[in-house]
């Protein structure tokens, strides 16, 4: 799963440096951006163009905190790739205006020339960034309150729900969906329902991954276990191979 999500992020940034890319957090994506590191260091996959946003951020936890987003992604990715520090963008969970700091982060965005592909995990109620149950699937980047399950799901990290913050910047399901490609990673069986009502239930902002349905470029990239209770993942395997055949044959 890591493995194919690194290599379409890599054809993204090979077929265009100066590609922006959403990024995401949380324990799933963690083996693809460790592949994206070998890649840098043994195949010299270049981020030296590459703009980055973070999709959220824990409000009012210190960037500093090892638990906060920001944490994450500069021990996992940026402290370890060729990415210019002022290319990275993260939501300012410590920001005073946050409403101003919500519409800055879009317009960054927006001056960016928008993302090229977003990657995503998803939350086991479906959600995508904070987007919880009842997001509006055309929300934007603004504080939003985590979901009793969200906040127990990341206890684990935090040692204690207590510690848990509850409210969190995110971008929107909107927001998201603007996103020129998207690719969603899951894996574990942990994953299974919320991937099956995303992709194959109705689409509804009680899930917002469902809004996925409607985007005209996503990747859906999942293991067997989050797969495991997919109606149609016989069809999908077959679309997989015959898509591998057919670029083969026409050389992409
Ligand atoms: C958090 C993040 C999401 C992430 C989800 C799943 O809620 N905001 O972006 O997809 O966790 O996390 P994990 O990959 O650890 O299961």
């Amino acid at each position: 799963m890591s493995r194919t999500a690194a290599l379409i992020i890599a054809k993204q940034v090979r077929s265009k440096p100066a590609s922006v890319l959403g990024l995401a957090t949380g324990s799933t994506p963690l083996g693809t951006y460790k592949e994206l590191v070998r890649m840098h260091a043994k195949e010299g996959l270049d981020f030296s163009e590459v703009r980055t946003f973070n999709l959220d951020e824990y409000f009012r936890l210190n960037p500093s905190h090892p638990q906060s987003y920001h944490t994450f992604m500069f021990e996992n990715l940026f402290n370890r790739m060729n990415l210019k520090p002022g290319n990275i963008a993260i939501p300012d969970g410590m920001a005073e205006n946050v409403e101003g700091f919500c519409m800055d982060y879009e317009l960054r965005i927006r001056l960016a020339g928008g993302l090229d592909l977003q990657l995503l995990g998803i939350g086991r109620d479906g959600h995508i960034g904070f987007n919880e149950p009842g997001s509006s699937l055309g929300s934007r980047t603004r504080l939003k309150t985590l979901a009793e399950e969200t906040v127990r799901d990341n206890a684990r990290f935090f040692g204690g729900k207590k510690e848990v913050p509850r409210l969190a910047i995110t971008m929107g399901v909107g927001t998201i969906m603007e996103a020129r490609k998207l690719v969603m990673l899951a894996s574990g069986v942990g994953k299974a329902d919320a991937v099956k009502r995303s992709i194959e239930g109705p689409i509804t902002a009680q899930v917002t991954a469902s809004a996925l349905q409607l985007h005209p470029s996503v990747t859906v990239v999942v293991d067997e276990e989050a797969a495991s209770t997919l109606r149609h993942r016989r069809y999908y395997a077959y679309v997989e191979k015959m898509a591998e055949e057919y670029e083969a044959e026409v050389g992409i």
